[in-house]
């Protein structure tokens, strides 16, 4: 049962429109906890938000992109009157990939810019105010990706990489003042965002996790920090993190290949 005084009465997930985001939304608008919901596309953004506010809860949307310059002032806009008890940052899925010499080094900063620049700019705002309120939880949607180099996707896997280590570090800072760190590492999950890249998601043998359940399953486990695993991958993540480094490509590099369609 999700705490709503540590994590109420409002809660900002950016990314908050689509597959795992929605599925957040739904999940904190039925246990009674206001939103802040950011996305791009206006349409899903406010097919979500109508939803969440059947369960009679506040939901106030931003429809911008996480990377324009002006979009942290919007969220600040939207939230600053209300008192937050929980960010989600959910957006970042890759939105480029290719081999990096011949990539264009502009969109890698892009990958660079969301999930790293944009998550550490609302980290920092929303912790500081957790922290002085002295509870509440944090959490960074990260990816099995962020475990061991991938060809073709690398600045991606190595941005969730950072993504990890980055929410260890603020999980020991923010313990001491009542503040739940967690990095919600998940693996192939089907979003949206997957289905309109065109990932093979029918494999079989491939563990494909449904939002609604990894969603939950981060809720659930918000005070667990500072790392999950969710959807049955601890022992593929515990595998990548600790296998020799050469063994890379022999084991990885052609599933991603075929998970990607090449
Ligand atoms: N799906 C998977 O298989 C998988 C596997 C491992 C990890 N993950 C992680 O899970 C999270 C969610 O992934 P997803 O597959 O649902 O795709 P996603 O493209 O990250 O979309 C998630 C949400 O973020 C919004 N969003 C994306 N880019 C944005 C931007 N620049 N500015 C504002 N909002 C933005 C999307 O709406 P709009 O497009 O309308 O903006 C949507 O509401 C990501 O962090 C991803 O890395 C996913």
């Amino acid at each position: 049962m999700l705490d709503t005084e540590v994590y109420g009465p409002w809660a900002v997930i950016a990314g908050g429109s689509e597959g795992v985001g929605a599925a957040f939304a739904d999940r904190l608008a039925a246990a009674g906890i206001n939103l802040v919901l950011i996305a791009r596309k206006p349409g899903p953004l406010e097919e979500t938000a109508d939803r969440a506010r059947k369960h009679g809860v506040e939901v106030r949307t931003v429809a911008a992109d996480l990377l324009d310059p002006g979009t942290f002032d919007a969220i600040r806009r939207a939230s600053d009157d209300v008192e937050v008890g929980l960010l989600i940052f959910n957006a970042g899925a890759n939105t480029y990939g290719a081999e990096f010499v011949e990539g264009d080094l502009e969109q890698f900063q892009r990958v660079i810019d969301l999930n790293i620049t944009s998550q550490m700019l609302l980290s920092q705002y929303f912790g500081a105010r957790l922290k002085k309120r002295g509870k509440g939880g944090i959490m960074l949607v990260g990816s099995l990706a962020g475990y061991l180099g991938q060809p073709g996707i690398g600045v991606y896997a190595a941005s969730k990489a950072f993504g990890r280590i980055f929410a260890e570090g603020l999980w020991l800072e923010l313990k001491p003042h009542g503040v739940h760190v967690l990095e919600l590492v998940l693996g192939v999950t089907r979003t949206p965002a997957m289905e309109r890249a065109g990932l093979k998601l029918d494999r079989p043998g491939l563990n494909v996790a449904d939002p609604e359940d990894v969603a939950q399953e981060g809720l659930d486990h918000l005070a667990d920090g500072p790392v999950w695993v969710a959807g049955g991958n601890l022992k593929t993540a515990e595998a990548n993190s600790g296998m020799a480094r050469d063994q890379i490509v022999e084991n990885h590099a052609e599933a991603v290949k075929r998970l990607l369609g090449h």
